[in-house]
């Protein structure tokens, strides 16, 4: 057993993505329903249960949902949040929610990110990548292509739904977002990413 294998996962700058998007969004997140539809170990969201009426995570990988439980607890001390595995194009059809705040998947996150995550574990970075890298065959990391248009298919459908949009995305490996429903109305640099809200046209 791994101890705090969520740490692993290449998110370790979301908290303060997360930290930004609290503070500075509170009054649009206050009392919503927000869905990541891309949520890995949910460093992302977790931190905003407390402002939010409720918190949804998916991701493909069945192993990040199991760290991001672990993660919740560890990080609030208990679980609240309904983390989801599964594939978000097939899902977001399904859920109901009123702000999506998610980090695309990325097309370079393993090969530039785990190193530096090696640190904060105990293990060789060999059996890191091992462990971190993702399995589920349909799971768009890493993969280019796969990535804009796994990004831009859950996001359109989100849009359908959603009163906001924020995307986290990384400045290396940017993965453009094009919406029909909404434009990009603010952009901000934050610890090496671009924190995009997109509104309703
Ligand atoms: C950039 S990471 C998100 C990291 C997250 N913010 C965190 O704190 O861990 C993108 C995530 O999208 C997931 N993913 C890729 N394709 C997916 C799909 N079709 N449906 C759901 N999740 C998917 C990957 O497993 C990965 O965890």
């Amino acid at each position: 057993m791994v101890q705090y294998a969520w740490k692993l996962h290449p998110q370790k700058n979301s908290l303060k993505h997360a930290e930004f998007i609290k503070n500075k969004y509170y009054q649009l997140l206050k009392d919503k329903i927000i869905l990541d539809p891309f949520c890995g170990v949910g460093t992302l969201i977790i931190p905003l249960k407390s402002i939010a009426k409720k918190v949804i995570g998916i991701d493909i990988e069945a192993k990040y949902i199991e760290w991001a439980k672990e993660y919740e607890k560890y990080l609030t001390g208990h679980n609240s949040i309904e983390w989801i595995v599964g594939n978000s194009i097939e899902l977001v059809d399904q859920i109901n929610f009123d702000i999506v705040i998610t980090s695309p998947p990325s097309p370079i996150l393993y090969a530039t990110y785990l190193p530096s995550v090696f640190r904060d574990t105990k293990l060789s970075s060999s059996e890191a990548k091992r462990i971190g890298k993702p399995k589920h065959p349909d799971n768009a990391m890493g993969k280019k292509d796969k990535c804009f248009l796994v990004t831009n298919k859950v996001l359109r459908k989100c849009e359908k739904k959603a009163e906001a949009i924020i995307v986290v995305n990384q400045k290396k490996g940017y993965v453009p977002v094009y919406l029909e429903r909404m434009k990009l109305v603010e952009k901000h640099e934050i610890a090496n990413s671009w924190i995009e809200l997109y509104l309703k046209i």
